[in-house]
């Protein structure tokens, strides 16, 4: 990563075509649609969130746009992610329903959700959405090494991002060295291990340490590494809390010893198993 991929301020990380995807958003995977992810994305616009990671498969894309209509906020100032559902054929169709889903229309960026049947042949088909004005940037999430040079290789657009499962304990240094290497910002999911690293002992000590939460230590880890982080909450006092992680440090040995709890071996890999 340059000096320059994150803005001077620490809340965004510029993009290869120069636009910025804020370091902080609120992911809805497992949000049921209706109240629970309105409320939840309601909340976290009204905290200071200004980026929401939605999905075709999460089945709540009109619930976040109602919060986003709700909130009064103009569009441009709200940096919308959802992700196609590979299953499907056509990433031009899908990206229509998602814009009528959300009821926008662009979307600021919009991913292969995983290589289902290969990395390459929906990529043409992501082109196809941006140059029509669906989505402002495209980009790939599950992709290991192989897969993103398959599609650098075969694509006249660059991924602009790689959405992976990324913490201590899956600490993909092989594949984000790779993907930096080629401009390509990684997006850290399940920044949180989907909870389960909350009660790790070293993020605990850590957390100790600094005066902070478990979640708050594993939320500034990746930022320290230079990774957005797109944190799930439904819990408006979580949502809030893990928004406060711009005004601390963590410690060059506490860095290491969170770093030290990766079970990747640093791969290149972007997942342990695949699910499809
Ligand atoms: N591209 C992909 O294939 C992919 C895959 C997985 C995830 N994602 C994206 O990444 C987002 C985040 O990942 P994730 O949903 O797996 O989980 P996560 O953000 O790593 O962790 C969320 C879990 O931690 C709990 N939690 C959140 N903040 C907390 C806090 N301050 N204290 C205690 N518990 C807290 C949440 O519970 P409560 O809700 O009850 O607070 C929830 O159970 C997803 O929502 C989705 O947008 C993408």
């Amino acid at each position: 990563m340059s000096a320059s991929s994150v803005t001077a301020d620490g809340r965004a990380r510029v993009l290869a075509d120069g636009s910025q995807l804020p370091m902080l958003g609120l992911g809805v995977w497992q949000v049921p649609a209706g109240a629970a992810c309105i409320n939840a994305v309601r909340w976290a616009l009204e905290l200071g969130y200004r980026h929401i990671d939605t999905a075709q498969a999460y089945g709540n894309e009109e619930s976040v746009g109602r919060a986003l209509r709700d909130s009064g906020l103009p569009r441009d100032a709200v940096f919308i992610t959802t992700k196609f559902f590979p299953s499907n054929r056509d990433p031009v169709a899908a990206a229509e329903q998602s814009l009528k889903r959300l009821d926008v229309d662009y979307i600021d960026l919009y991913l292969i959700h995983w290589p289902e049947r290969g990395p390459t042949w929906a990529w043409p088909g992501m082109e196809r959405a941006l140059q029509r004005g669906s989505a402002r940037a495209i980009g790939i999430s599950n992709f290991g090494v192989g897969e993103l040079e398959q599609v650098i290789a075969a694509g006249t657009v660059r991924p602009a991002v790689n959405q992976v499962e990324f913490n201590p304990v899956h600490y993909r240094r092989g594949l984000l060295d790779a993907c930096l290497a080629q401009d390509v910002a990684v997006e850290a999911y399940s920044p949180l291990g989907t909870g389960r690293r909350l009660s790790d002992k070293t993020v605990r000590r850590v957390a100790e340490r600094a005066g902070r939460t478990p979640a708050q230590v594993l939320l500034r880890w990746c930022l320290q590494h230079g990774l957005p982080v797109i944190p799930k909450s439904t819990h408006r006092d979580r949502i809030e809390s893990n928004a406060q992680i711009f005004d601390f440090v963590l410690s060059a040995e506490d860095m290491t010893a969170l770093d030290s709890l990766d079970k990747t071996k640093g791969t290149e890999r972007a997942l342990e198993h695949k699910w499809w």
